[in-house]
This record gives C-alpha cells, structure tokens and sequence, in this order.
C-alpha cells in the first residue's frame, strides 16, 4: 500500500498548492464550465487541496445548493468561509461516501497517486445520483517519457537535466504507488465504470522559469527532495541544476499533460441503448455545427456540449417552422435548405443554411414575431428553451452574435420603414 507523497503537513505545501491551482485552475474551471453546473447541486470535491475548486464550485450552486469538499488533512479547506460549502476530514481510501448524492464529483491529481484507484474511482461513481457527473483530471507523463521525448524544453542545453529529473520524480512517486499514465487511461476507465457521455480532453501549456506555474514544479521538487537524492538517485548538484533552471525567465517547458476525463451516470428514466444511440448522433451533428458561423468562435468542448443539446430534425417544403404571434419554445439552425421569413404577409427575408431564427420569442418569453416558412426540405437543429438560455449564458462567444443578428434583423426593419414612410414603429420584438 503507497502513500500519498504531498501531505498537507508539510511547511511549504501551502505555496505549492497555490501554485498548482494557478497552473490548472482555468482549464478545470472551463471544463467544469461546459458541463453546466447548476444552482441547487450537490457537489464534492474529492481532495480538495487548496480548496480553489471547491470555492468556485460554492458559488455556481448558490446557496440553494450544497459543496462537500474533502481532504484527508483540512488545514488548507478550513479557511474557506462559503456557507454552502461543508469541509469534511474523510479519507477517500477507507472512509464511506454515501450512495446517490452528488449532482457532480471531481477529483483533481488524487487517484494517480492511489494504488487502489480503480476501486476508488467505483466508489465515487456510486455517490452519483442517477444523471449526475464525475470529471476526473490526472495527468500523463507519456509525452516526456516518449524516446524521444515529445515535450518541448528551452533552451535544448536543459533539456537533459529536465528529464533526468523529472524521471526520477516520477519513480520515487511510483515507489509510493503512482501511476504516471493514468491521465491518458481516463476516458477507457469512466467506459469501464458504465458512465455515458464520456469525454475528454489533454492540456498543457507553456511554462516559462520563475512564473508562478514553475514554482509548482520548484515546491514538487523540493518537497521530495531528500527521496530524489537518495541512494539511486539523482545528485544534489543535478537536482539544484534544475532547480536554478525553473527559476531563470529565459527558460520554458512543454510536454506533461493534464487529461481531464468526465462522463455521467445513467438517469433513472434513461435507457442505455437510446443514450448510446444519442451520443453518436451528437457526433455527427457536431460536424454540422462546426461549420456555422454562429459556433466558429467556440471551443471544442462548447461545441460539443451543444452538439449534445440540439436535435437534428427535418422539415418539409411549405412547413410553418414559426408562426407569427404564436407561442414559441424552440430555437433553430439552418443545416440545410432555405426558408422565408414574413410578418403579416409582407417578405422580409430569406434564411439558408448557418442561419439561425426563433431567437426572439425565447429572448422575450413572447410570442412570435414572424413566421418562417421552409422553401423546400430542410434539415434543422432545434434548441429548446432551456438548451437556448444555456447556450446564451455559457457561451458568450454565441451569444454576441446572436445579438448582433438580432441588431442586423432590427436595423433592416428601421430601414424599411423609413423607405415605407410609415410613422417610425419598433419591431415587435423590442
Ligand atoms: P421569433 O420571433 O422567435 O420567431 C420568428 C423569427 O423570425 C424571429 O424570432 C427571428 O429569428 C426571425 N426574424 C424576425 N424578423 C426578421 C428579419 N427582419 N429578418 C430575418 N429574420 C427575422
């Protein structure tokens, strides 16, 4: 049975986990990001360090919701004052989580230092309610280790030492029961754990010497210092080498990947066939969606998240797709095919394929400012009410232009009344 090679007790491990949170942060917010977490979940922060994470997480469920971050030594956790969130001792290896609460789980850099990871991975998927998510992130060494190496390291001079030491960190964390490739086994073992929706993504960024991210690498280092250099291993002199090195801003290092894996347990009304069958189709929608302008500015993940969210459907020459001063609840893409826009009878425009409209009854809780009606057979993606608001409020980059569409649609509408000569008249919609 390893150990776990950071503990809390340490006199500097507050830094280096400061540190760390800078380095990952932003890529784990992003992603936890994509997922939508919402007001009123149930949250736990598996090993919550620092407590950055569980921190955020207390502020998007709001105080409807609830954060339950863990650590086996909570000096660090108990500073946080969030009256949503409740920090817990707990032992992930030996002490019980109860079964179907949580609306989301993370774990960030925790099971790859645990040998009985993947009966501990089990156990947080069982403390998913049904429908709830687990994002696991950990990281892979493969790129460094790969002969040769795949990482980047300036200026090439270092390169040697930088390897040499991070060879030996990893082996004094295996003697202690890591797994220096589990990041990239991620995805196979949330697959294993019968989680759909599973996905996932590697990150890695530069890091340049002496920034706030290298003094995570610097405080790793020194904090196993002694096991580094011990009998087998690397010199005291290589191990202050690398040292200088991490400090000195001409140097930089690429090369160790952060793979951040999520997937979502079953609901207790879905079946797995319809779920498997929907995830496929996501994937051929997404090659739709990623040549609409409306998306072009999104990331991989945003995409696919709304990939997740629309419904491929068909529609048929002369089909009514909105009614003018009707109820409406959806929104539509144009995948295919051409549509004509009309309010009260007089044409205002034609829609093709990377359009989009329905977007102002949604926008104002209203009715229908025109109706579109399809020009021939047409192949749409639709959004209900509540897939529109996500994507309006996760992805700004959408969301701009759909209100610059929106200022385009009411400034052609001034337009025409003014060519009309009608007393000026705001659209409907405003
Ligand atoms: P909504 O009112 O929900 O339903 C009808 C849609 O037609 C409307 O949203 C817009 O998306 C679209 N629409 C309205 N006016 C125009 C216009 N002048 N040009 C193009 N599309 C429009």
């Amino acid at each position: 049975m390893g150990s776990y090679v950071f503990d809390n007790a340490w006199e500097k491990e507050r830094e280096r986990l400061s540190a760390l949170e800078r380095y990952f942060d932003p890529g784990t917010i992003r992603v936890l990001d994509s997922i939508g977490i919402d007001r009123g979940w149930s949250c736990l922060e598996v090993a919550g360090g620092g407590g950055s994470i569980a921190r955020w997480l207390s502020h998007q469920v709001g105080k409807e919701g609830r954060v339950v971050a863990t650590d086996i030594d909570t000096r660090f956790l108990e500073a946080l004052t969030e009256p949503n969130l409740q920090v817990l001792r707990h032992d992930i290896i030996t002490d019980e989580l109860p079964e179907e609460s949580f609306d989301l789980i993370h774990a960030r850099l925790l099971l790859e230092h645990l040998p009985s990871r993947g009966v501990l991975l089990k156990k947080l998927v069982s403390a998913l309610r049904p429908g709830g998510w687990i994002v696991v992130e950990d990281l892979d060494w493969g790129p460094l280790f790969a002969k040769p190496s795949l990482g980047f390291v300036h200026p090439a001079s270092i390169q040697k030492t930088s390897e040499r030491v991070a060879r030996r960190l990893v082996a004094v964390m295996e003697a202690a029961g890591y797994d220096a490739a589990y990041g990239r086994r991620l995805p196979g073992e949330l697959l294993e754990c019968g989680l759909v929706d599973v996905n996932a993504e590697a990150r890695d960024r530069l890091m340049w010497g002496g920034s706030a991210e290298a003094g995570m690498r610097r405080w790793t280092l020194e904090r196993v210092r002694p096991a580094m250099t011990a009998k087998g291993g690397i010199s005291t002199r290589a191990l202050n080498q690398e040292l200088a090195n991490l400090a000195n801003p001409n140097n930089a290092w690429r090369g160790l990947l952060l793979v951040a894996a999520w997937g979502r347990r079953l609901g207790k009304a879905e079946s797995r066939t319809f779920k498997s069958r929907l995830v496929s189709e996501a994937h051929a929608i997404l090659d739709h969606l990623r040549i609409v302008p409306l998306f072009a500015d999104c990331s991989p993940v945003e995409l696919e998240t709304i990939a997740s969210a629309v419904r491929e459907i068909p529609a048929k020459e002369g089909a009514a797709l909105t009614k003018e001063g009707a109820e409406g609840s959806s929104f539509f893409i144009i995948g295919r095919g051409t549509a004509t826009v009309t309010r009260k009878e007089k044409h205002l425009a034609q829609l093709g394929p990377g359009s989009f409209f329905g977007e102002v009854a949604l926008l104002t809780e209203g009715v229908r400012t025109a109706t579109v009606t399809a020009d021939g057979p047409m192949t749409l993606y639709e959004l209900d009410a509540n897939g529109f608001r996500d994507l309006m409020r996760r992805t700004p980059a959408v969301a701009q232009k759909v209100i610059q569409g929106l200022a385009r649609r009411l400034q052609r509408a001034d337009e025409e009344i003014a060519v009309e000569g009608e007393p000026f008249e705001y659209p409907r919609y405003f």
